[in-house]
């Protein structure tokens, strides 16, 4: 059973050249929520604006979102928004342009709304009162134009807070493969990897169903076909749309079966050691895949639309991949040292098991076996348990 139903999008655009369809959306005023420069530099901000102003509507920007956001940039928007009153949001870039603002839009409805009030999961009121929100990603991997989610970093205290809600589902995803020309091939690798990871978790979730399981197959071959060619030839338009395709399958499944212990593990690497999120998770997936094939069936389906049969099959290939996009095969060859490492393995095992994301993971691990699988992962020893 999913969690609430099966949630989605109103319309989701896909393939190259549909930044244009901005044209169909019905609005007075947006604003152009964005990172950095690279969308301004590349022109894609300001062909957005023109496909906005040829339907008459008017738009300003808000640029500057850094990656990891922090709630003081999403305060800054809310600030911005007050002033130009916008009725259509727009998150233009990479998911933390997108995530920061999904979080303004919160507070730009609710202006009395505390930070604290919405880290609860399933606690934003009823959005759409101001503004509808379109999203516009410009890496393939978290899905965020199609997710329920939010990650916003409180800096004073360090921790990073996923904002859950299906509030948070955005009104419109543009998904234009054209965009992520710009995006460097480790990010390109990390990314897609990430997307692979919410293939790999949602499709054994407790979670998963009959809507969910087809998506998650037609992602998976498409990643595994695609991802070493967007990796090598960035401007290679068919692989690029490709994996941004099967990075917003991935996103639809993962957001209605929910992730597992492989996020719930990758959370703290991010979070202790700052290792890239699409990294912790190539690192940690094929040892969890592993250890998850003792109360699950269902990877062997994953490794036949790969030509192969078991569960292990699966797990090399996804090593494989790995190692075609460069990405480091354990903890340790990342270089993370074995000092800070064992000092800090107890505190990040208790807090794997405090993660949401453990709650639909098919095998219910024991403190003792997340500890275990760090281990595992850190030497690169492959999981027998
Ligand atoms: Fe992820």
């Amino acid at each position: 059973m999913s969690a609430i139903g099966f949630v989605l999008p109103r319309i989701t655009y896909h393939g190259i050249g549909t930044l244009e369809k901005l044209k169909e959306i019905n609005g007075k005023k947006a604003v152009i929520v964005t990172g950095g420069s690279s969308m301004i530099k590349t022109g894609v901000v300001k062909r957005a604006q023109d496909y906005l102003a040829e339907k008459g509507i008017e738009s300003v920007i808000f640029e500057g979102v850094e990656p990891d956001p922090s709630l003081e940039t999403v305060m800054e928007g809310v600030g911005f928004m007050n002033k130009t009153n916008p009725d259509i949001i727009i998150g233009l870039g990479g998911c933390s342009a997108i995530d920061a603002a999904k979080a303004m839009w919160v507070f730009y409805e609710y202006p009395d709304t505390k930070f604290e009030d919405i880290i609860p999961p399933f606690t934003i009121k009823p959005l759409r009162k101001k503004a509808i929100f379109v999203a516009i990603p410009s890496t393939s991997g978290t899905g965020t134009e199609v997710t329920c989610v939010s990650v916003i970093t409180d800096r004073k205290k360090g921790v990073k807070y996923p904002l859950v809600s299906y509030e948070l589902t955005p009104d419109v995803a543009i998904v234009d493969g054209e965009l992520c020309k710009s995006m460097p091939p480790h990010v390109t690798a990390h990314t897609g990897l990430d997307a692979l990871a919410h293939d790999t978790e949602a499709y054994v979730s407790t979670l998963a169903d009959c809507y969910t399981d087809p998506l998650v197959r037609q992602s998976v071959e498409m990643i595994f076909n695609a991802l070493p060619t967007a990796y090598k030839e960035p401007e290679n338009l068919e692989a690029r749309q490709a994996m941004h395709d099967a990075s917003c399958l991935a996103g639809i499944s993962f957001t209605n079966a929910l992730l597992g212990i492989v996020h719930a593990m990758a959370h703290q690497l991010g979070g202790m050691f700052g290792i890239p999120h699409g990294c912790a998770n190539a690192i940690l997936m094929p040892n969890i895949v592993r250890y998850n094939s003792q109360a699950t069936d269902k990877y062997k389906d994953l490794a036949k639309l790969l030509g192969k049969e078991t569960a292990e099959d699966y797990a090399l290939e996804i090593e494989n991949l790995r190692a075609a996009v460069e990405v480091p095969s354990s903890i340790g060859e990342y270089g993370i040292y074995e000092k800070d490492w064992n000092e800090k393995l107890d505190i990040i095992t208790a807090n794997a098991m405090d993660d949401a994301c453990v709650g639909a993971n098919p095998r219910i691990p024991t403190k003792e076996e997340i500890k275990k699988i760090y281990e595992y992962c850190y030497t690169g020893k492959k999981v027998d348990f």
